[in-house]
């Protein structure tokens, strides 16, 4: 194979994925005179952005005026377990409600209260309404109007292109491998930075809400060019996805149902998230279904119902449900609005709901209850980035959305992903504007490293034989199912290591049959060498946290450990190509921070809303 004749793509910026914060980075960089091309592994805009349904979290202060800042930022504290990195956390709530409303300036059009301002929603973990929302279709309307105003920015965009791996000169990189899904032949992207935005890894699990795309594509290419990953035990169920019929499990049910006040049954109908209202959350969550309904019937000063605790909480107590055999009828719980709110409320708030049910599961929401348990959602983990620019340690990668790390620590609150796209999206493209801006010199490829790349892929199609690559990435998504979900334990995440060092030697040998193009055996089998990374980092990371915090449930170390908050877990590649995780000292807080995140809430009111 001869280099020269695969065929080259110049851009001074390469943005990695085209949904929420891919496209929010990549307008930046263009608003910024940048060259800048996207390129997309499906269609422009066919992103998980659209699976954050019910919100984008930004203190508005529309619906409550004692909204504010600094309150959005304690709430986002409280829900990461402290485990944020702090000044990400203060970026995004200071950022977000300008972004949402620039948003709003680009075309999407919001719910309105009213008064005719931007409708806000509750959600869980946040004090207030806060959740802009678009119906039950925020996401969606959001990376339209993304869409719709990236394509007039001069933005290069290549559908159907699979990002392979990063090029590197010294510790910089200088462009990309990729393929076209269409004819299977590669190209190379000469880029002076590239920005990842791939989002997470869901697919490594069998039950998720991420579509085919969440291969972990992002995390397994930056490592292989050396950049670090943090956090990753932290994976997000969300607590909520379809659990029938088969074909459609883990769907995203939206946490907006709950928001609009839904409630969670058990098969003794009896409303379980009273049960499970930890200590910390007790002062501001009802416990009496008197008090619950007082703030269903939009008394502001009622405490929140207990549906509303952060999502590893109610995740945790519908596994615990169902483990104790009061289940619903096909293994979940019941989520129930229609006793609650009216068939047009019901139509006119959650009309995806309404439509989702009615047609993949023949149930009427306004009507009957919905049955739902938890799903693989979201990565609190990812790649480990610099606060303020989202540069990695490798020169010019940049990193934002979902497969960003630290913003979320612990756990993410709902509609925290889609503000976080805008505000990270954003500050990665600025980050890059300012890295070409002083860089000197042209790309220089290395094209050994862009021909072990592509001979690594093609190998797949031209060996003999090997096990089929599906049966490989189903093999993988039951171990992590089994051994690394919602509550772990040492030797199950231990047996989990074992298994996975045996996915990995078949995964090595897959072979995909017939043609590259449009290929989807060998499509699968070049996404598997990521979710392995993936899967295996979690493991390493879940292994090494010896306490349970946020998203993170080891049932043999039941307790938040105080010693643990001083830690970040952080993955690196060793020379010899392995995965190393280790424990890595945070930095303090910044003393005014600390204030304001271990404040009374009343406090933050009276001077700030
Ligand atoms: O439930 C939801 O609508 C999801 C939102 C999110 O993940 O932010």
């Amino acid at each position: 194979m001869d280099i020269k004749e695969i065929q080259t793509i110049e851009h001074d910026v390469l943005v990695v994925g085209a949904g929420g914060a891919g496209i929010r980075a990549a307008i930046e960089c263009a608003k910024n005179g940048l060259n800048t091309g996207m390129i997309s592994k499906s269609l422009l805009g066919k992103a998980h952005t659209v699976m954050a349904e019910g919100g984008v979290a930004a203190a508005l202060g529309n619906v409550d005026p004692r909204d504010n800042w600094k309150i959005h930022f304690r709430d986002t504290m409280r829900g990461g377990k402290f485990l944020n990195q702090w000044r990400m956390a203060e970026l995004h709530a200071q950022m977000a409600p300008d972004c949402v409303r620039e948003l709003e300036t680009w075309g999407a059009v919001f719910d309105r209260t009213p008064n005719g301002l931007i409708s806000q929603r509750n959600f869980g973990g946040h004090r207030y309404p806060r959740l802009a929302h678009v119906g039950d279709r925020t996401g969606l309307e959001m990376i339209r109007t993304l869409q719709d105003f990236c394509i007039h920015q001069g933005i290069a965009t290549h559908m159907e292109c699979t990002a392979l791996d990063i090029i590197t000169d010294g510790n910089a990189v200088s462009g990309l491998v990729a393929y076209w899904r269409e004819t299977g032949r590669f190209v190379i992207f000469k880029a002076k930075a590239i920005i990842l935005a791939t989002g997470g890894g869901g697919r490594a699990w069998a039950i998720t809400s991420n579509s085919w795309e969440y291969s972990g594509d992002g995390l397994g290419m930056a490592f292989r060019a050396g950049a670090e990953l943090m956090d990753l035990e932290f994976t997000q169920f969300h607590p909520t996805g379809m659990v029938w019929p088969p074909s459609v499990k883990g769907i995203l049910v939206t946490e907006g149902v709950r928001g609009d006040g839904g409630i969670l049954l058990n098969n003794k109908n009896e409303r379980f998230m009273f049960k499970y209202i930890p200590e910390k959350f007790a002062s501001e969550t009802a416990d009496t279904e008197e008090e619950a309904q007082r703030w269903l019937d939009g008394d502001k000063n009622a405490r929140r119902p207990p549906e509303l605790l952060t999502r590893d909480v109610v995740a945790r107590a519908i596994t615990q449900e169902v483990k104790e055999g009061r289940g619903s009828k096909n293994g979940g719980v019941y989520l129930d609005i229609s006793s609650r709110r009216p068939a047009d409320f019901i139509k006119k708030k959650l009309p995806s709901m309404y439509h989702q049910f009615k047609e993949l599961a023949e149930i009427d929401i306004t009507k009957e209850p919905m049955e739902v348990g938890p799903t693989l959602h979201y990565f609190m983990g990812g790649i480990r980035v610099n606060s303020d620019t989202q540069e990695t340690n490798v020169k010019g990668l940049f990193a934002c959305g979902e497969c960003g790390a630290g913003m979320h620590g612990a756990n993410r609150l709902g509609g925290n992903s889609l503000s976080d796209l805008l505000v990270f999206g954003k500050l990665a493209g600025l980050g890059a504007f300012e890295y070409v801006k002083a860089k000197q010199g042209p790309h220089k490829i290395n094209e050994s490293q862009a021909t072990a790349f592509i001979r690594r892929a093609t190998d797949i199609l031209n060996r003999e034989s090997g096990p089929n690559p599906f049966l490989v990435h189903e093999d993988l998504q039951s171990v992590m199912q089994n051994y690394v979900g919602i509550v772990r334990t040492k030797e199950e995440l231990e047996k989990a290591l074992q298994e996975l060092s045996r996915v990995k030697v078949q995964a090595a040998t897959v072979k995909a049959h017939a043609a590259p193009q449009y290929n989807p055996g060998w499509n699968e089998a070049l996404d598997l060498a990521n979710l392995l990374i993936t899967a295996e980092a979690v493991t390493r990371s879940a292994l090494i946290r010896e306490e349970s915090r946020g998203a993170h449930t080891r049932i043999d170390f039941f307790e938040e450990r105080e010693e643990w908050l001083q830690y970040n877990i952080v993955i690196r590649r060793t020379a010899n190509g392995q995965m190393e995780a280790q424990k890595v000292k945070r930095e303090a807080p910044p003393e005014e921070l600390a204030k304001i995140a271990y404040a009374k809430i009343e406090d933050l009111e009276a001077k700030h809303g």
